[in-house]
């Protein structure tokens, strides 16, 4: 099956095309769409077959629960058994937008969307062509972002159409997303508020309304034999095809060890890819070089991320060496993605760290 691709705009979005689209999810098809985040795979989040759909179309094991997406706050309370006061705030502040929060669930969603858990994730998204969407299919949309399990989120709908346009029924493309890394993820259902997945919303963000908020211990490294609280977050994930090591250091010595480690790939005969700054770009003058964005504009390494490392593939590269970027507000949402993508793998130039290769 091809999907169909529908183009449209946020400042003038095709009703007709999204009131079809709508009554394909209600049938139990699966419909792509734009999110301010990623863009992400639906399905009826109530009807258990969409879910086990989306689950096969990904190739995602069925374990790892599914993101429900509403688009009016009065929906909250059908699928949530209890929201407490601060999520109430959380939710004020900050939907529609990039946040996501787990409650316990009502009988209303089934297991198979939760991977069976008690628990739910909800997310408002700001998007208006998703808000629209959802409205059509009901009010419930289960979404994941719209990739093959195991590669980089899609920001832009031919990433979509890269990885899931022969087995899904539309694509509804609306140009590249706006943020570019998923939503931070707080979960709501224990005694106390946790991050379990960093994103645009920054801990300082949410600690001005939940003071007493934590971030999940395990969340920049890898979990070992701890069960991770967001089962997502146990898989490798956003991973490019070639290997990706990260390297640390100030940013003199970072880009000194990167054009050594270039020219050694060179010299064995590998094509190595190297993730630059605009600050850095003119740096390196081997290797396929691709510049992420400036750091003076934090935005920009975000939105680009996910695109630089699938340009990597496309161009058959074999081997990635990044820079790190630990920048102010979204530098731990950037280094979550960058360092899973390389499975951790990190060295330190300068030597004033012992060089470890995570894994
Ligand atoms: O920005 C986003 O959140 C995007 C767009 C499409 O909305 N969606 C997204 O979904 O990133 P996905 O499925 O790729 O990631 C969802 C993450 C997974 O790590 C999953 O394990 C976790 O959320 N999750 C979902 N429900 C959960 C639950 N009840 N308890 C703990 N973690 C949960
Ligand atoms: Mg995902």
């Amino acid at each position: 099956m091809k999907a169909e691709v529908a183009s449209m705009t946020a400042a003038s979005p095709d009703h007709k095309v999204l009131a079809r689209a709508g009554m394909i999810l209600k049938k139990g098809g699966l419909v792509a769409f734009p999110t301010e985040t990623v863009y992400g795979l639906g399905g009826n989040a109530l009807d258990p077959e969409a879910s086990r759909r989306i689950y096969a179309a990904k190739g995602r094991p069925s374990d790892n629960p599914l993101i429900v997406h509403i688009a009016d706050m009065k929906d909250l309370e059908a699928i949530a058994a209890s929201v407490p006061e601060k999520a109430y705030e959380m939710a004020k502040r900050f939907w529609p937008g990039p946040l996501t929060m787990i409650f316990s669930k009502t009988d209303m969603v089934p297991l198979e969307t939760t991977g069976g858990l008690e628990t739910v994730a909800v997310r408002f998204p700001s998007d208006p062509i998703a808000q629209e969407l959802i409205r059509c299919a009901g009010g419930y949309v289960a979404a994941p972002s719209a990739n093959t399990s195991g590669r980089p989120s899609p920001t832009t709908a031919q990433h979509v159409i890269d990885d899931l346009g022969d087995t899904i029924d539309m694509i509804i493309d609306s140009g590249p997303v706006g943020i570019g890394l998923e939503s931070t993820i707080i979960d709501f259902s224990g005694d106390t508020p946790v991050i379990l997945r960093p994103g645009y919303i920054s801990p300082q963000m949410a600690g001005e309304i939940v003071p007493d908020i934590r971030i999940d211990p395990g969340l920049l490294k890898e979990t070992g034999n701890i069960r991770p609280k967001a089962p997502g977050m146990k898989y490798r994930h956003y991973a490019p095809k070639a290997e990706l090591t990260v390297v640390e250091g100030s940013l003199q010595d970072v880009t000194l060890l990167i054009r050594e480690k270039v020219k050694e790939s060179i010299k064995q005969g590998m094509a190595p890819g190297v993730i630059a700054s605009e600050e850095t770009f003119k740096c390196y003058t081997e290797g396929d070089v691709r510049c992420i964005g400036s750091r003076s504009d934090e935005e920009s390494i975000a939105r680009h991320l996910y695109q630089v490392l699938r340009a990597f593939d496309d161009d058959g590269v074999q081997v990635i060496w990044s820079e790190a970027f630990d920048t102010p507000s979204l530098g731990q949402a950037i280094m979550n993605r960058l360092l899973k993508a390389a499975g951790h793998r990190v060295i330190y130039a300068g030597g004033n760290k012992n060089d470890s290769s995570g894994m």
